[in-house]
């Protein structure tokens, strides 16, 4: 059997396989009214088609964790219990194609506020159901975005309670896997980061201090989360800012096993989005190399993600002993049954829905 086939037990979970898909906004939610940040028939088809086409863990889009954590006004969100009826209907049915339904919650900081991605992305105002920003310190991302309020102690304070409650609701939901969002230069990020976290409190400057709002977030919600669910954390590995300061591959390995003593079991590594106008040197697997320090120098599980786009190069990557699962995006958009595909093209089996018998 392949190595992406096979099953994968994390805490009391067992995932079918190693083919998973990450965390991809679709930007597609009521912005205002009784509905808004709840998923809808956009949301269903799209995960379901997922699920049914063999995909092992579904990481549900970036979620917001209170109304001014989204990035955009038509972000997903589960601040009520609206939202979590609404995820329900996502949860059984992914269940329903054996296939792990997991979340990712976030809060989207000084990047939050902004339009539809093929709408431009722009940061948008009260007109177009914007808000005011909020940031470990008054930082703006780049020169098109609004400086961001700094965060008091208080509100900070707030947030990991936010984090608390969307951890419950999730659960409520029939979610499985919870990914905490570390990455990209949203708010969990922007804390870790010296680029963009200029506090002089005890949550800016050291090390320690810049890790503090991040460990807290994990302690809180760990302390609700069931202890036999995984909890996943995705973090940015680098900056990308090659001798400015910023979050280095270094702290990445040493923040991961910290992590993972506080209860995380396995990291998410991705890169970059924290600073603006920076080179990324993308080409197939371009950031696997971080996922292979993280699960190889700190010991903790890592999975990869990042133009990986074919089953052999998926399953060399586990084979290899670079990550102990693959993320991938958009080429599970171009094509819902990668995994299925995939499956098939190294000789193993996935899931495969009754109705399409008749295809295998
Ligand atoms: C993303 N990505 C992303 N990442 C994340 O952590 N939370 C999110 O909600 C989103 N949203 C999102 C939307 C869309 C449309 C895309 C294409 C991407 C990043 C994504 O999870 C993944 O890391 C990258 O797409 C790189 O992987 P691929 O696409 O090269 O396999």
């Amino acid at each position: 059997m392949s190595a992406l086939f096979e099953p994968y037990t994390l805490r009391s979970l067992t995932i079918p396989n190693r083919v998973w898909m990450p965390p991809m906004c679709q930007y597609s939610a009521a912005p205002e009214g009784p509905l808004t940040g709840a998923p809808n028939d956009w949301h269903f088809q799209h995960y379901g088609a997922r699920a049914a086409g063999g995909t092992g863990l579904i990481i549900v889009e970036a979620t917001a964790v209170s109304p001014e954590g989204r990035i955009s006004p038509q972000d997903l969100g589960i601040w009520n219990d609206t939202q979590v009826e609404a995820f329900r209907r996502i949860t059984s049915f992914l269940k329903s194609q054996n296939t792990v339904p997991g979340v990712q919650l976030g809060h989207a900081g000084r990047k939050a506020s902004t339009d539809q991605p093929w709408k431009g992305g722009s940061p948008v105002g009260p007109d177009a159901y914007g808000w005011d920003a909020v940031a470990p310190s008054a930082v703006p991302f780049d020169e098109q975005h609004p400086v961001p309020a700094a965060l008091s102690v208080e509100g900070i304070k707030e947030v990991v309670q936010q984090f608390v409650d969307a951890t419950r609701r999730s659960l409520d939901a029939g979610f499985q896997v919870i990914e905490l969002h570390g990455a990209h230069g949203y708010l969990i990020g922007e804390f870790l980061s010296p680029h963009s976290n200029k506090r002089t409190d005890e949550y800016g400057g050291s090390y320690e201090n810049r890790t503090r709002f991040a460990l807290e977030v994990v302690d809180a919600v760990r302390e609700v989360w069931p202890e036999e669910l995984p909890l996943l954390f995705r973090i940015s590995a680098t900056d990308w800012l090659d001798g400015e300061e910023g979050w280095t591959a270094d702290d990445t390995v040493r923040f991961a096993a910290e992590l993972k003593d506080h209860g995380v079991d396995l990291i998410d590594v991705s890169t970059g989005g924290n600073a603006a106008g920076v080179r990324i040197p993308l080409g197939p697997g371009y950031q696997v190399p971080f996922a292979a320090r993280v699960r190889n120098e700190a010991g903790v599980p890592a999975a990869a993600v990042g133009l990986i786009t074919e089953p052999e190069q998926a399953e060399k990557i586990l084979a290899n002993g670079e990550a102990d699962a693959v993320l991938v995006g958009r080429e599970l958009l171009r094509d819902p049954s990668f995994a299925r595909h995939a499956a098939r093209e190294l000789g193993s089996e996935s899931h495969v829905p009754d109705q399409y018998h008749r295809s295998v």
